[in-house]
């Protein structure tokens, strides 16, 4: 399995389209992969984008809390497999500064776990 991360510190670049345009497009051109978009932003771009739901089916932040399992988060949408993100994910800072289960991430340098919530593929 291969992690692509689209990361910039600037705003309003292309990472969120450029992320769908991998999801989308890898398979289409070679169907020997299979992509699975994870949207770690609280304004669900990405989400949007894939044509998943981020009203009603569980985000990023519910399978961060344990509220869900990340396999019954993933959606099946006509634009492939995605991961919801919604405003719930502006907790998450909450939520790990918090949680026992991810104390490892309090010694991450700030700069590195920014760059793991951008959009992921
Ligand atoms: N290659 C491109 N050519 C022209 N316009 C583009 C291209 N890629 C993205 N855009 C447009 O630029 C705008 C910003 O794109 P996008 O939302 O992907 O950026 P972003 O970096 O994810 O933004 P944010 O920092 O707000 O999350 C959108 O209107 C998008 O349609
Ligand atoms: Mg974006």
């Amino acid at each position: 399995m291969k992690i692509i991360t689209i990361q910039n510190g600037k705003g309003g670049i292309g990472k969120t389209t450029t992320a769908w345009a991998l999801a989308t497009g890898l398979p289409q051109r070679h169907p020997e992969f299979k992509t699975l978009a994870i949207d770690f932003e609280p304004s669900g771009n990405l989400t949007y984008l894939m044509n998943g739901d981020f009203v009603n089916s569980p985000t990023m932040y519910h399978v961060f809390n344990g509220d869900v399992d990340i396999r019954a988060a993933i959606q099946h949408t006509d634009q492939g497999d995605t991961i919801a993100g919604n405003s719930s994910l502006t907790k998450i800072d909450k939520l790990f500064s918090g949680a026992d289960y991810l104390k490892g991430i309090n010694t991450i340098p700030r700069q590195t776990y920014r760059q793991q919530r951008e959009d992921v593929v």
